[in-house]
């Protein structure tokens, strides 16, 4: 029970996100039944943790449109039980906001990857209307925030989604405690510099107390952005503009390690595992788990696999790519596209190395529950990401190995590199030739070697959890003098 312990003199937090933990379905004309958001476990770790050692509500889009009056109070009322408050967009809104600008502008830019090739010229067009809808739908979250907000609080903001509203809680009330938090990588400040709404955005962010990144890296293309765009100085604590200081530092996130340890005791995991084994025939598994984004590099992984099977004919039927592909974002069409390549690539070579009894590659487009993924990681993971803030997929697979001690074949543009870098074996996932021999050495790796890189790993894993980067960061918000200096 995670409110039992709770005294009226905590410390009250206001997290805010686009997404809150948990999403609504609706069930009825006024009755809702609430899951965990899917990419959602890093909130609903944090959030377990932040409901018990602050006076915590959760402020967000419950994912769902709920137009009319009654479905509002039924579904305010459902979330109110789990310290959720609801922010309502209507469907105009998420449509330019959420998939327009978050989706297919900032994120693809924030990975490097531009914007949407075949659609340059009419993103172009569209952009002042998606920024319009931008700044409209923070707002929004500013005004639900207001409302709630007593003397005293912290106010906590999550991610690219809600760069404009640091700005707007100010201009509410600038005694408020802002703090923001990105959890994609900042790019370089020469891509920042492509966004036609780079200065605004960066003049938002920085009306917050305190700004934080996964990694030193992020940070500093931080800064260096609002030296180079807004001619703002630099300082080690941050960003000072007309003696007011944002300080700006890294605090990288982890997983509830204990959660997945405890988990692979479990009768039901244990039996999974073992249903697992005896369904691959002896053949050694490599996973991949990803949410169905480009930014995951899964089509320059399925090619790297291939790539290994064209050289080592001895591996043939020896070894399977399992492909966990998680449906996100859907109605952007970039992710639709995204979908039919992966499935024409693993088609086209299950069709080459397939047998009449196993194919080389299973890929599934769908989730998975907590205790299948727990079975799931105990094998060899592929994490090929063309860019990631961090990726919590690869510290879950470290949990999961106290016995087996597999191996992880991690993309060193993966925030996670600069943490598990020394027990992973890096790659860049655009080179498939790298790669496929990455995952020969996996296979190959000699015991003591894998216990070795297993061991590094796990220590990092369990040492830097989930509950420490909310503490850390929470405690840092709560501060009104600059303590920490960039990269704390
Ligand atoms: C990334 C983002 C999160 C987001 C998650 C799932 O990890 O940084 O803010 O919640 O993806 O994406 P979605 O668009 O489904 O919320």
């Amino acid at each position: 029970r995670v409110f039992a312990d709770e005294r009226p003199s905590k410390q009250r937090l206001l997290v805010v996100a686009n997404r809150l933990p948990v999403s609504a379905v609706r069930e009825g004309v006024d009755s809702y039944h609430l899951e965990i958001s899917v990419g959602g476990l890093f909130l609903s770790d944090s959030y377990i943790y932040c409901v018990k050692e602050f006076d915590t509500r959760w402020i967000g889009w419950a994912g769902v449109n709920v137009p009319d009056d009654v479905g509002q109070k039924a579904l305010t009322k459902a979330l109110a039980e789990m310290r959720c408050i609801p922010v309502f967009l209507d469907e105009e809104i998420v449509n330019q906001y959420y998939n327009g600008y978050c989706n297919n502008i900032l994120w693809p830019l924030f990975h490097y990857l531009g914007l949407p090739q075949e659609d340059r010229l009419a993103t172009t067009r569209t952009f002042q209307s998606q920024f319009d809808a931008y700044k409209k739908a923070n707002q929004m979250f500013a005004d639900v925030v207001n409302k709630q907000y007593e003397e005293g609080d912290v106010v906590w903001c999550h991610d690219y989604h809600l760069m404009f509203l640091p700005k707007c809680l100010k201009e509410y009330n600038d005694q408020m405690k802002v703090g923001w938090f990105l959890h994609t990588p900042f790019p370089s400040s020469e891509i920042h510099r492509t966004l036609p709404s780079r200065s605004e955005l960066l003049r938002s962010v920085l009306a917050a107390d305190l700004v934080g990144f996964h990694t030193y890296d992020y940070a500093r293309h931080f800064v260096s952005a609002c030296t180079r765009i807004l001619g703002l100085e630099g300082t080690p604590e941050g960003v000072e503009d007309q003696g007011k200081l944002t300080r700006v530092a890294a605090f990288p996130i982890g997983i509830d390690s204990e959660r997945f340890i405890q988990a692979l005791e479990l009768p039901e995991v244990q039996a999974r595992m073992k249903e697992l084994k005896e369904r691959f025939g002896g053949r050694k598994v490599m996973l991949g788990v990803d949410r169905l984004d480009m930014i995951k590099g899964i089509p320059q992984k399925i090619l790297a696999f291939e790539k290994f099977l064209e050289e080592n004919s001895h591996w043939h039927d020896k070894v399977v790519l399992l492909q966990i592909a998680v449906p996100t974002r859907t109605d952007v069409p970039e992710y639709q596209k995204l979908t039919s390549q992966v499935h024409e690539i693993v088609g086209r070579i299950n069709g080459r190395f397939g047998t009449l009894t196993a194919v080389p590659i299973h890929h599934l487009d769908r989730s998975l529950d907590f205790h299948a993924l727990c079975a799931l990681y105990a094998v060899t993971a592929l994490v090929t990401s063309l860019r990631d803030g961090m990726n919590l997929v690869s510290y879950e697979f470290v949990a999961c190995q106290a016995s087996k001690k597999g191996v992880l074949i991690l993309s060193e543009f993966a925030g996670a590199a600069q943490s598990l870098g020394a027990g992973a074996i890096l790659v860049n996932p655009w080179n498939i030739t790298e790669v496929a021999a990455s995952i020969g050495y996996a296979l190959d790796m000699p015991a003591d070697e894998r216990e070795k890189r297993h061991q590094f790993n796990f220590r990092h894993v369990k040492a830097h959890t989930s509950q420490e980067w909310a503490a850390t960061f929470g405690f840092n918000a709560t501060l009104t003098e600059p303590l920490d200096a960039l990269g704390r």
